[in-house]
């Protein structure tokens, strides 16, 4: 379904911004109830697609934070919305937000160490996603991202972590979510952004996986997350941010790419689709609009590759750029 049928091709910022401002405006809509579990991470998208387009303004510091704050547990952990349960994944994304609004100190630090370094499985060195105990290499990055912002690294085994993820990597050099489970544009990120993260890019076969992933790019320029399946806005991130770790950005068709992301928009309400001619949504306008940043798009601030949070955050932080190039 479509609810715009011009394409433009520059990035409708201004719209963008209001299309994120308005998400919080539709509760009388079916769409904003059933997608309640998952607010938070809706705030961590919109919140840097705003700061990388020069609008973190666009939304209330005072009431993003208190709204984050009132998302935390007494074990430290993050839920998607109040009254949900507590989920690494909403913990990360709790900690982006706080940092990217510079507000940390604001929720109890030690606790969230605690909640993640208490769901890394000793035996294994995976992490599991909360008590119910799924095990996924989203999980892995998760953590080690979170902790890493928070400069508590030495709260877990990081060797341990480090040899779970080895154990998704397949012969094609890219990673799944657990041991033997197919390559995927989304767990390869999540894989080699972990291992930037601790130093560890050197067991990343470079050049196979560089090859697997430049060959996501399709004839109309966008990009699909595995083979044989559809391009879609977001593997502009998934895709690009591993192969700029990797110092492979120039494998892809950067203005067929381009193309493609500004094709997606929505040029009526805003926002940026999987693809022509969908329904938009935050986390594909995120994904695009990050993605744009990783190839220079004029006006964008640059996005860190590896923290998906703008530079300047990482920068203020003090943390080191993990990427080769
Ligand atoms: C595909 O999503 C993407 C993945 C499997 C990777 C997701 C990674 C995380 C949740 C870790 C945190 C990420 C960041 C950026 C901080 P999908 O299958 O839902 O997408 P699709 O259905 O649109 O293909
Ligand atoms: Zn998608």
């Amino acid at each position: 379904m479509s609810s715009s049928t011009t394409t433009s091709n520059v990035l409708l910022i201004d719209l963008h911004v209001k299309y994120i401002q308005s998400l919080d405006k539709k509760r009388d809509t079916l769409e904003y109830w059933i997608t309640e579990h998952l607010r938070l991470a809706g705030v961590y998208w919109g919140l840097t697609a705003l700061d990388l387009m020069n609008h973190v303004d666009a939304l209330d510091r005072d009431d993003v934070i208190a709204y984050v704050k009132s998302c935390q547990w007494p074990n430290g952990g993050f839920s998607g919305h109040v009254n949900h349960d507590p989920h690494l994944l909403y913990t990360l994304y709790a900690v982006q937000i706080l940092l990217i609004e510079d507000a940390i100190d604001a929720v109890d630090v030690d606790k969230i160490v605690e909640y993640v370094s208490d769901l890394q499985d000793k035996e294994t060195g995976a992490f599991k996603g909360d008590e119910w105990g799924e095990i996924d290499t989203r999980f892995s990055y998760s953590a080690l991202s979170c902790l890493s912002l928070l400069k508590r690294l030495d709260a877990i085994d990081v060797p341990k972590a480090v040899e779970f993820i080895m154990k998704c990597k397949n012969f094609d050099g890219g990673f799944g979510s657990t041991p033997g489970a197919e390559s995927h544009a989304g767990q390869i990120f999540c894989c080699v952004g972990a291992l930037a993260i601790v130093n560890s890019l050197h067991l990343v076969d470079g050049d196979l996986l560089g090859w697997w992933l430049c060959e996501r790019q399709l004839k109309n320029g966008g990009l699909n997350g595995r083979p044989q399946k559809l391009e879609d806005v977001c593997y502009s991130w998934w895709v690009l941010s591993a192969l700029s770790i990797l110092g492979k950005l120039h494998w892809i068709n950067k203005e067929k790419l381009f193309e493609f992301v500004l094709s997606a928009q929505d040029t009526e309400s805003g926002g940026i689709a999987d693809r022509p001619g969908d329904m938009a949504d935050v986390f594909h306008t995120v994904f695009g609009v990050a993605g744009l940043s990783l190839l220079g798009y004029p006006g964008l601030k640059l996005v860190d590759p590896v923290y998906c949070l703008p530079k300047h955050v990482i920068q203020r932080r003090g943390l080191a750029e993990r990427y080769k190039v």
